[in-house]
Formats: C-alpha cells, structure tokens, sequence
C-alpha cells in the first residue's frame, strides 16, 4: 500500500471543528510539513487575529488570508485553514482554480459550538448564541461540501480519525 500523500493538502471546516489537531498529527505521521494559516498570518503581520478584525475589520482578515495561503502553498505540504477562508470569493475561486486537494473536517454543530463559544481569539464565535453560530455553520456548509474531497469527522478519537483518513486518502487514489 502507498505510504505517502499527495500534497498540498488543506484542511477546511467550521471553527472547533480540529482541524489543527488532526493536520498537525497527520504531518507528523507523513513526516510532512505543517502550519496554521492563521498562525502564519499572525506572524506576517505581528498582530493578533482579534486585533487584525479589531483594527482592519473582517474584509481587512479575509484579504490578509487570501494572500498568506498563496504564501504558505510555496512551502508547507498541510495547511490548516480557518473556518470562513471559503466565504471570500476571491479565496474561494482561488483554491477550486488550483484545485488543491482539501479534507473537511466535521463534528456536529453542538460540539462545535461548545469548543469554541465564548472563545476571545475566534471574533466571529465570541459572545455569539448557539442560534447564530448554528446559522453560520448552515450558510458555510455548501462551500465546504464543493470544495472537498473527502470529508471526515472529529467526533471520534484523534487516532480514529486519522485511520479513517488514511482509509479515505488511499481508497481514492485508487481511482
Ligand atoms: C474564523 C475562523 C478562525 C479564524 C478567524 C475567523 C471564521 O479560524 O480564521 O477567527 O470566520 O470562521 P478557526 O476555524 O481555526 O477557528
């Protein structure tokens, strides 16, 4: 059986969804390279995400994501996205035309919801109801489910996850 994955790979899903935790133990796994794309734009603009919506406003943060994943596709084999990367078109557009493989890591809302509420680094999550996080989520999903190649779910331990992974991985390359 092949023991390497075909790279770039991304990782998107909604916030809380792990898409840290899984990509980073995947990379560890493959021996591959890995970063957090919200990391890599913390440390490109030596600001912190709240204060990049605070001072810039989400639009400034979506540009600021836009042009730091075109960067870190230079280097980085796994690249973990965050949650609303596909809600900028241009973003968007840009990962369907370079049709760079992503995994879509999914966990049902009420988890979700309870990982990341009340969360001061995630603007779009704090202080937001279960109602409103829910709403997000729903309008989100649809560009996750077009863009992905597979879908996987965290509900499960890390190591199941990254078993039903490398199932999934490896079944469609066979094709
Ligand atoms: C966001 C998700 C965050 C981060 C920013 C905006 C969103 O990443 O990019 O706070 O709009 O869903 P995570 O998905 O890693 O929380």
């Amino acid at each position: 059986m092949k023991s390497t994955i075909d790279t770039p790979l991304l990782f998107i899903g909604y916030m809380g969804a792990g898409k840290t935790t899984i990509g980073q133990a995947l990379a560890d796994k493959y021996q591959c390279s890995f970063i957090d794309l919200d990391e890599y734009i913390e440390t490109v603009t030596q600001k912190s995400i709240p204060q990049i919506f605070e001072e810039e406003g989400e639009t400034g943060f979506r540009q600021y994501e836009y042009l730091c994943l075109q960067q870190a596709l230079k280097t980085y084999d796994m690249i973990a996205t965050g949650g609303g990367i596909l809600t900028h078109d241009e973003t968007y557009q840009f990962i369907k035309d370079t049709q760079v493989k992503a995994i879509w890591v999914d966990a049902p809302i009420e988890s979700l919801y309870e990982r990341v509420k009340d969360d001061t680094h995630r603007p779009n999550a704090n202080k937001k109801s279960f109602e409103s996080l829910k709403h997000l989520y729903s309008k989100r999903i649809s560009r996750y489910n077009e863009i992905a190649f597979i879908k996987i779910s965290s509900a499960t331990s890390l190591s199941e996850t990254l078993n039903e992974i490398k199932i999934k991985l490896f079944a469609n390359d066979q094709y």
